[in-house]
This record gives C-alpha cells, sequence and structure tokens, in this order.
C-alpha cells in the first residue's frame, strides 16, 4: 500500500481515506465493491506497472529535432480534424482522452467527478470503468445522472467487458448507452486478466459475433480496447471485419492487469496456482508501439480510426503515438494518480500532457497533427529506414528485421 506516498490537497484524499469513505458493511456483503476497491489500491502500486525493457517501446523512437521551426510554440494546434478522426472527429476536438477506469462503486464516484469536470473543461473524451454493475443493479446508473448534472458538457464513452456483452446481449448493453447519454460505447477485451482474476470470467466463445451484433445496433461508434496487452494486427483485421469504428490498442507499457491480479491473488493466498501464474505472466502482451504499428497497418483504407493507450506517460509519448497513425492517445494509471490527489493536480497532470505534445511538435516544426503524423521519426538505434518498415510491415524481430524489411519493402515497390 502506498497511499502515504500521494499528497494531499484541499480537496483531495489517499486511497486509503477514500475507500474509507465506503460503506464498510456494504462492501463486506459486495464482492463487487471490494474487487473495484482492491483494483483502486492495487493500482497505485508501482509494481503493476510494467518493466523497463519491456515496456510501451517509446524510448526506442526518436523525432528527428527541427532547429529552425519557421513558427511559434503559440501556432501549435492540437485540434483532431476529420482526416486523422476518420469516426469521432465531431465528438470532440483534443486528441487526448482518459482511459477507462471505474464505475459502479462508491470510491469511484468521487473520482469519477473530478475526471469529468476536468475533462470536460479541455474538451476531452473521457471513457467510465466498466458499467457491469448496472447490469444487476441498475440504481447504479445514478452515478451519471449526478456527474450528467454537474458537468453537462462532458463527453462520456460507456464501458463493457467482452465477456458481459456476450453474456447480457445487445439490448442490455445498449440500455448502458443510454443511461450514461454515451458518445460512444467501449468493448475491452481483457482474456489474460480475467484468467487470473479470483472472480474472472474467461468465457469470450461467440465475443466476435457479439461485437458485430452490438455494431450493427448501435446508434454510436463502437470501440474495441485492450487494457494493457496489446491488439495484433491479425486480431484487428477480425475487428475490421466486424464493423468496428475504433480500435483503441491499449498495448503493454503501463498498468499491467497480470500484475494487478497477480498481487490481489497473492493479498488472498500467496503461492496459489493464480498468483504463480500471474508471475508467469507478469510480462506478456504486445507493447504499444508493436500493437499501434501493427493495427495502424492492418486498418489502413478500412475507414477505421486507431487510438493508441497503455504506458502513455508524457506529452512526448503522445507525438510519438499520433506519428505512428494513432488519431487519439489515452492515458489511465496517471490520471488515476493524480486524481486522488485532488482537482488541482490532475489539472496539472492533464496540463503537462498538452503541453508536452505542443512542444514535442513546435521542435519538429508541425504546427498541426497532420503535420506532426509526417515529421521524422527515427529508431534511436537503427535509423530512419527501419522506422519506415516497421510502419509498413509490423513487427520484424531485431536480429534479421532490417535484411527482411528491405526486402518486403522492394517487394511492394516503395
Ligand atoms: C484502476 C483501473 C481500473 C480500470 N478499469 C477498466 C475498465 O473498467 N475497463 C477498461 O476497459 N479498462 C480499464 N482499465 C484499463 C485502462 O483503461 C487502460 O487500458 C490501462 O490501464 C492501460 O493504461 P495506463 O498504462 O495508462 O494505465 C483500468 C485501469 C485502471 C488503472
Amino acid at each position: 500500500m502506498v497511499s502515504g506516498e500521494y499528497e494531499k490537497d484541499t480537496k483531495g484524499f489517499s486511497v486509503l481515506e477514500l475507500i474509507a469513505t465506503m460503506d464498510r458493511t456494504k462492501e463486506s456483503t459486495s464482492q463487487f465493491e471490494s474487487r473495484k476497491s482492491d483494483h483502486l489500491e492495487v493500482a497505485m502500486d508501482p509494481r503493476v506497472q510494467a518493466v523497463e525493457g519491456l515496456g510501451a517501446e517509446f524510448d526506442r523512437l526518436q523525432f528527428v529535432h527541427e532547429a529552425l521551426p519557421d513558427l511559434d510554440l503559440a501556432d501549435v494546434s492540437l485540434m483532431v480534424d476529420s482526416s486523422q478522426a476518420i469516426r469521432t472527429a465531431s465528438l470532440s476536438s483534443s486528441p487526448f482522452f482518459v482511459s477507462s477506469m471505474t464505475a459502479g462503486h462508491e470510491a469511484g464516484a468521487v473520482l469519477n467527478r473530478r475526471l469529468a469536470a476536468a475533462c470536460a473543461a479541455r474538451g476531452w473524451l473521457m471513457g467510465v470503468g466498466s458499467q457491469r454493475r448496472e447490469l444487476f443493479d441498475s440504481a447504479s446508473a445514478a452515478e451519471w445522472r449526478e456527474i450528467r448534472a454537474r458537468t453537462p458538457d462532458v463527453s462520456l464513452i460507456g464501458n463493457i467487458g467482452l465477456s458481459q456483452l456476450i453474456d447480457s446481449g445487445t439490448e442490455k448493453i445498449l440500455g448502458l448507452v443510454e443511461a450514461l447519454e454515451a458518445v460512444a460505447m467501449i468493448v475491452h477485451l481483457n482474456p489474460l486478466q480475467e484468467c487470473l482474476q479470483v472472480e474472472g470470467t474467461p468465457q469470450f466463445r461467440g465475443g466476435l459475433h457479439a461485437i458485430h451484433a452490438l455494431v450493427e445496433r448501435a446508434k454510436v461508434p463502437i470501440i474495441v480496447k485492450e487494457t494493457g496487452c496489446g491488439i495484433s494486427g491479425t486480431t484487428a483485421r477480425r475487428l475490421i471485419g466486424a464493423g468496428v469504428a475504433v480500435i483503441d490498442v491499449a498495448g503493454r507499457g503501463g498498468t499491467h492487469w497480470g500484475r494487478i491480479e497477480g498481487l490481489r491473488a497473492a493479498k488472498v493466498s500467496a503461492g496459489s496456482q493464480l498468483s504463480r501464474a500471474a508471475e508467469s505472466f507478469q510480462n506478456w502482451g504486445l507493447s504499444t508501439v508493436d500493437s499501434l504499428t501493427q493495427v495502424v497497418h492492418a486498418g489502413r483504407e478500412t475507414g477505421v480510426e486507431i487510438w493508441a493507450s497503455g504506458g502513455i506517460r508524457s506529452g512526448l509519448d503522445a507525438a510519438k503515438a499520433i506519428r505512428l497513425g494513432a488519431a487519439r492517445v489515452g492515458v489511465a494509471q496517471p490520471f488515476l494518480a493524480a486524481a486522488l490527489n485532488g482537482e488541482d493536480e490532475l489539472s496539472r497532470a492533464m496540463d503537462r500532457f498538452e503541453f508536452e505534445l505542443k512542444v514535442a511538435m513546435f521542435c519538429v516544426g508541425a504546427s498541426t497533427l497532420s503535420e506532426l503524423r509526417r515529421a521524422p521519426l527515427t529508431e534511436v538505434e537503427r535509423g530512419s529506414e527501419i522506422l519506415r518498415s516497421r510502419l509498413q510491415i509490423g513487427r520484424v524481430f531485431r536480429s534479421c528485421r532490417e535484411r527482411i524489411a528491405l526486402t518486403i519493402l522492394k517487394r511492394l515497390g516503395r
């Protein structure tokens, strides 16, 4: 438990205090409350973050510095347009969004109010956490009425896990969209977490069909995301075939759900099968850079929009993700940590991401996100030719990457 590391401000409180505000009687009778409060607590433990060398891989990429940008920093605009956000440009003009985290429990409601107010003030999209509880307790949707009353302008994205979509069916999920007044709906994929979670539901059979059925009926864009293990090019093609509007890669590099569930399982019973399996899988997943490269390639010319999240820890990471083809960039754990410390800290954290993205754009001479997408980017140890090949063919193993990449580029006539 690391709550002591978090400074309080006048409106902030630590994780422990937050959870202490909850109704403990209710918590003891509700597996749901206890699981969600566990997640908030464990997500603040540094051990659940990806380790160096097995992270998002943004550090392997470097922009070519432009010493003579023909613009002022004040000219740099972060507005997305329909050339990037081909399916969601009308939903918000900022490329940033807060990734889905919490919903349907007492501690989460306070955090969601803070996140919603901050997102509304900046025009960011906000993903809410899984709305699973609303499927069996419709009263829990009251959280959204309160948020709507306080921040009518916030654009919220709904969220449900694939196994709940399969289990509950399209109609119920459309009800969640309505209750939230969501501008889009996320279906999250989390096979590893479902296997390692004590309360997990690793039942994904019929998942693609269920996604397709939801896409067919929904009036809002359907987004499919992972939760920190990434999506491969092959899986992206299946999702594109099912008609999804957006794929958010949510790759490895930040919060790792194998690690979170591993810590939870160890608390219940150290050395149990689940906690030992979680150790084996603690570095599982495709890095965000790798996943993004594959999914962008798969999505080319298909009309699907690609988002990046998972281990985005600075505005510079965001700039690299946009350069690789992401229309929007999401951040989860850093904003949760900031929100736990109060509105001011959350505001500072969000400002930092926007400022750093602008600095990156200025220092490559890009005044718009479209220009940023054309900025030269190199792989630190190998040079720009290899980056170009990564964009074309996705991941090629390091040792033979150069040879294979050049051969493929030759075949493609590029
Ligand atoms: C406390 C917490 C709760 C989360 N709950 C959800 C969820 O309900 N649904 C979902 O799609 N992702 C959920 N996530 C995953 C995030 O949306 C994100 O994909 C992941 O944390 C990687 O981003 P990060 O490295 O910036 O934290 C959660 C993350 C955290 C930290």
